[in-house]
């Protein structure tokens, strides 16, 4: 282990010795020219040279052209009443900051964007971007800091529960070179969360001792909500991290893979002003997904899980209603076996539709529109399973061998399939 790990370093000595200089060479003629994203963090930015772009005093370019050194990011829904004082405070909290506020609003049902829009109409510092079609906390923070210009990006919750007195002192702690990264912590010396219930603090403790151990993330609040980071280094990280679920904090820190510099300032999580919490139970599931995403490296997804687990579940209702049709109700066995594929394949819909796809569920007509074609996925996919089944079967007549591999063909099938046609990504 220590002589692969020294090997290692060895190569990479020789690598940054010959390279960095050319590379550094090369930038020098071309100025257009990105650092590749296989190189580690670390090299990306010494290769990329972009300190300049963040560095204070009065040479900053952004500066003396008035343009934003602050983009701060806000995820919306349903925050109708909350959005107006958010960005008073702002306005107060940032005097002497160039800054730009952007909301990035999943078409609230309550017209978050409408009051959203208006502000912008007479503040040109306020943006809006609104989904349609999309859910989620990770994926609207991502699009909203990848949609900002400013060398340093925040973002902060609307209903107030964050403490945006903080954002100068975490920008200059950014601007001063100190750290790639800040979070507003709950868990640090005169840092607090008093306003959580006993279960909420309890699943928060849980998740961020889960973190700690099986992705080794160091911090001690790697599940706040708050947080600022220089916008070069989350472009890099930008094409791993996951727009699904809403830890995008440990995502982010689990995927650099301890080569952001971070620092962690104490602040109070209060109470929210308006409106209540959008995180209900089922936010345990993305955890567990990125938990899972994180540790396989990408391999694994907590979709394709869950979509094998319906799956399984479904046999047992084929199963149960083949029973019943032929005990209880003497039907043929064909008629019994077509009933009970009916009814699973339901079922497996409205499960995927609830949980699987709960992001992307569908609504109104598109569900029967999804369950018809669901249908016609799994029946293909039934083909391709006793296809290969048989093959496996004539190889090897091993009939829980040829079984399993004609069941893991079927579930592969229908993913892949259902993904692109049912539950589409619009
Ligand atoms: N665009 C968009 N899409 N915004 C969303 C979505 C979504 O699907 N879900 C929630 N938001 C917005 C909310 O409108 C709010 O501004 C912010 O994201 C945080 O959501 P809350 O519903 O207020 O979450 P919370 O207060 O229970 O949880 C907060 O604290 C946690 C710390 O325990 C969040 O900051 C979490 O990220 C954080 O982990
Ligand atoms: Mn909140």
């Amino acid at each position: 282990m220590a002589r692969l790990r020294r090997m290692y370093a060895r190569l990479l000595f020789v690598v940054v010795g010959i390279f960095g200089p050319l590379l550094a060479l090369f930038r020098l003629f071309r100025p257009g020219f990105g650092t590749p994203p296989w190189l580690p963090l670390r090299l990306r930015i010494y290769a990329g040279g972009m300190n300049e772009a963040i560095r204070p005093g009065p040479e900053n370019p952004s500066q003396a052209a008035g343009l934003p050194q602050l983009s701060v990011i806000v995820p919306t829904f349903n925050e109708r009443d909350n959005v107006t004082t958010l960005l008073r405070q702002l306005e107060t909290a940032l005097t002497g900051v160039l800054w730009e506020v952007i909301f990035v609003d999943d078409n609230s049902p309550d017209g978050t964007w409408e009051v959203v829009r208006a502000l912008a109409r007479q503040d040109s510092r306020v943006r809006c971007i609104r989904r349609i079609g999309r859910r989620g906390l990770s994926g609207a923070c991502i699009e909203g800091i990848l949609a900002s210009s400013a060398p340093c990006a925040a973002v902060i919750d609307a209903d107030l529960q964050h403490d945006e007195t903080q954002l100068p002192k975490m920008l200059a702690l950014l601007q001063g070179g100190e750290a790639d990264l800040v979070v507003g912590s709950r868990y640090i010396e005169g840092g607090s969360a008093d306003s959580f219930n006993k279960s909420r603090a309890g699943a928060s403790a849980l998740a961020t001792e889960v973190a700690k151990r099986v992705l080794r993330v160091k911090i001690a609040d790697p599940m706040s909500g708050f947080f600022m980071i220089r916008r070069d280094r989350f472009e890099q990280l930008a094409p791993q991290l996951s727009t699904q679920g809403f830890k995008i904090l440990l995502d982010i820190v689990a995927t650099a893979r301890g080569e952001l510099r971070i620092k962690e300032i104490p602040f109070t999580f209060g109470s929210r002003l308006h409106g209540e919490s959008k995180l209900d139970s089922m936010v345990a599931l993305d955890f567990l997904g990125l938990v899972l995403a994180k540790l396989t490296h990408d391999v694994v997804s907590l979709r394709f899980l869950l979509f094998a687990m319906v799956g399984s579940l479904g046999l047992f209702v084929h199963l149960a209603v083949l029973f019943i049709s032929l005990r209880i109700f003497d039907m043929p066995f064909p008629e019994a076996q077509a009933c009970g594929a009916l009814l699973a394949m339901t079922s497996n819909f409205i499960l995927n539709n609830f949980l699987t796809y709960r992001d992307q569920r569908l609504k109104g007509f598109a569900i029967l529109r999804g369950l018809l074609l669901f249908y016609l996925v799994c029946s293909v996919g039934l083909f391709a399973n006793v296809g290969v089944a048989f093959s496996v079967y004539d190889q090897e007549p091993v009939w829980w061998l040829a079984g399993a591999a004609g069941a893991l063909m079927g579930v592969v099938w229908n993913y892949a399939m259902s993904g692109l046609f049912v539950w589409r990504k619009r």
